[in-house]
C-alpha cells in the first residue's frame, strides 16, 4: 500500500501520520503542491502506485484544486473534490445542511450593504454574527452589536474586501450559556473519520473574544460523545461527502446546531486534548478501506 500526502507545510499533524504510516510500515510520499506543477493530461503521472492521497495543503484554494486535477488523472483523494469545496464554502455547507434538515444556526445572505443591515434587523436581529464564505481558524468572523458596529463592519468589506468579502454571510448569535457560575464551551469540535466519532473536545473562547478557535487562543477539554452529537456529526459528515472531517457544532438553548464542517481538519487541538491518537485512527482507516 502506498499514501500519497499532498502538503504545502510540515505541520504537527503530517509528522504524527508519518509516524504512524512508519509503526505501520506503509510506504508513503509526501508531494508538496508548491514544488511541483501538474500537466492537464489523462495520465496518472504523479505516482503511478499510490492507492491513496490525503489532501493537507493548509492553503485552501491550492488544496481544492490540486483534489481536482488529481482526481481527474484518476487518484483517489480524500477529502474528495466534492467534500473540499462544500465544506470550503460555508455558504454551501449551509445550502446543504438545510437540504439534510441539519439543524444549523438561522442565517442570511445578502450581497450589498443595504439589504445585509435589512437582512440583520429584519430577521436575525443583534448581536448577529458576520462569516468570510471562504476562511478559517475565526478569521474575519466578526460579532456585530449595533446598528452601527454592523456599518461600519460592512462598510469595511464592501470598499476593502476582495470579492469573497463582499458575499455576506449572517447567522443569529448564539450565547455561551453559563450554568451554576460554570461555563459551558462555546462550541464542541467532533473529529469524524469514515462512519467513527474519534474525538470531541469542547472549546472555550477567553474573555477578550467571542470565537473559541484555538487559533485564537481558545482553550479545550476532552467531553463525551452522547449519541446525539454522534448522530448529527455522521449526518453533517455526509451532507457535505466527506470522509475525514472536523464537525463544529453550537448549543442553541439546549438544540445542538451543526456551524460549519472542516475538510481539511487540524488535530493538535483534538488529540491534545482527548489523548486520543487522531492520525493512527486515520492511518488505520486507509488500510482498512483502500489497500
Ligand atoms: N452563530 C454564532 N454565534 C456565536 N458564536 C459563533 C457563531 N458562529 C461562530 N461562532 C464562534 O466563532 C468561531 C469561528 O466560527 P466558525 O464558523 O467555526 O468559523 P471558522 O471557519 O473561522 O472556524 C466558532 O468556533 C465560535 O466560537
Ligand atoms: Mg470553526
Amino acid at each position: 500500500m502506498k499514501i500519497g500526502i499532498i502538503f504545502n507545510r510540515i505541520t504537527w499533524e503530517i509528522k504524527q501520520l508519518i509516524s504512524e504510516m512508519e509503526k505501520n510500515q506503509v510506504s508513503y510520499k509526501l508531494v508538496n503542491n508548491q514544488k511541483i506543477y501538474f500537466k492537464l493530461t489523462n495520465e496518472k503521472d504523479l505516482d503511478d502506485n499510490f492507492d491513496v492521497i490525503l489532501e493537507r495543503s493548509l492553503s485552501y484554494l491550492r488544496g481544492l484544486y490540486s483534489c481536482a486535477i488529481l482526481e481527474s488523472k484518476g487518484y483517489k483523494v480524500i477529502n474528495n473534490f466534492d467534500c473540499l469545496n462544500l465544506s470550503g464554502n460555508k455558504l454551501l455547507t449551509s445550502l446543504k445542511l438545510m437540504e439534510q434538515n441539519i439543524p444549523t444556526p438561522q442565517t442570511c445572505i445578502a450581497f450589498k450593504k443595504e439589504s445585509a443591515l435589512n437582512a440583520i434587523e429584519a430577521t436575525i436581529n443583534y448581536p448577529a454574527v458576520i462569516k468570510p464564505i471562504v476562511g478559517s481558524w475565526g478569521r474575519l468572523v466578526a460579532r456585530l452589536d449595533d446598528h452601527s458596529s454592523a456599518t461600519s463592519n460592512l462598510e469595511s468589506r464592501e470598499e476593502l474586501g476582495n470579492i469573497l468579502q463582499k458575499i455576506y454571510y449572517l447567522q443569529k448569535y448564539i450565547p455561551t450559556e453559563e450554568e451554576n457560575d460554570l461555563k459551558s464551551p462555546t462550541d464542541l469540535r467532533v473529529f469524524v473519520v469514515g462512519d467513527k466519532c474519534v474525538a470531541a473536545m469542547g472549546r472555550f473562547h477567553t474573555d477578550k473574544d467571542f470565537r473559541s478557535n484555538i487559533a485564537i487562543g481558545g482553550r479545550a477539554e476532552s467531553i463525551e460523545i452522547t449519541n446525539e452529537l454522534k448522530d448529527l456529526s455522521l449526518k453533517a459528515s455526509k451532507a457535505v461527502k466527506g470522509e475525514i472531517v472536523g464537525v463544529d457544532l453550537m448549543d442553541d438553548a439546549g438544540t445542538l446546531k451543526v456551524i460549519e464542517v472542516n475538510g481539511t481538519p487540524q488535530f493538535k487541538g483534538v488529540a491534545t486534548a482527548t489523548n486520543i491518537n487522531v492520525a493512527a485512527e486515520i492511518i488505520a482507516y486507509l488500510m482498512d478501506n483502500y489497500i
